[in-house]
């Protein structure tokens, strides 16, 4: 790993105003799955570096009730004929297209990491709920970890996400979900900016 991360009782800065994150923050976007450089991603010590800068979540009760599964090179491909045959075993005259689509399904970017809730539903404290937000808060990270090493990142759920075969393939233990697929490569189009709500519309000053 090349990247050092504080250990416990280090010393940390506190926060000053930060043009550059304001910046990041005020133009980052996922990228269309169709518009990524497949070719094109981080190597697996980078990977491993996202992960863990991303890995640095609030987490009540500091439980890390997540895992990742990383798919690079052959495994995705391999992964990918598994889940198809799944799928075309459940799908009465699954056409040969989407057969062939659905075995490049991670073919579409250069890395894939697989987030794993992994919440601990007999913790004496933290119910679960506040564990699957805290795996949530992850996994923005992630997106915003791979964009500081440059790569693109785009959350994906899709049909392998609820589907109870693929989670026994992934061998999930029974807590466990799938929380995303997370595509992380490279792109050569620039992302345009999509509809959002204005914020002012979502918020209540209580008095
Ligand atoms: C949990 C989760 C699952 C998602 N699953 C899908 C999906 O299966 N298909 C899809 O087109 N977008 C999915 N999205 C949305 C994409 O990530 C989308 O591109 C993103 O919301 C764009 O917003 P951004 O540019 O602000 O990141 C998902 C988002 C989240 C948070």
């Amino acid at each position: 790993m090349a990247i050092k991360l504080p250990i416990e009782n280090d010393i940390l800065p506190i926060p000053s105003a930060n043009e550059a994150l304001k910046e990041v923050l005020r133009t980052r976007r996922s990228v269309k799955i169709l518009d990524f450089d497949s070719t094109h991603g981080p190597n697996f010590d980078e990977l491993h570096d996202i992960l863990a800068l991303a890995n640095r979540v609030p987490d009540h009760g500091k439980i890390a009730p997540w895992r990742f599964i990383i798919l690079q090179d052959e495994a995705r491909q391999e992964l990918g004929a598994k889940m198809a045959d799944i799928l075309k075993a459940k799908t009465h005259n699954m056409d040969e297209n989407h057969y062939e689509m659905e075995k490049r399904r991670f073919l579409r970017a250069h890395s894939v990491v697989i987030m794993i809730s992994s919440p601990n539903i007999h913790h004496p404290k933290v119910p679960v709920w506040e564990q699957e937000l805290a795996c949530g808060g992850l996994g923005f990270n992630i997106t915003l970890a791979a964009n500081a090493f440059g790569y693109i990142a785009t959350w994906l759920s899709e049909w392998p996400m609820f589907d109870d075969d693929i989670k026994s393939l992934l061998k999930l233990y029974a807590n466990e979900r799938i929380a995303g697929f997370f595509y992380i490569g490279k792109t050569n189009k620039n992302p345009i900016e999509r509809e959002r709500k204005s914020v002012d519309n979502l918020i209540q000053v209580w008095k």
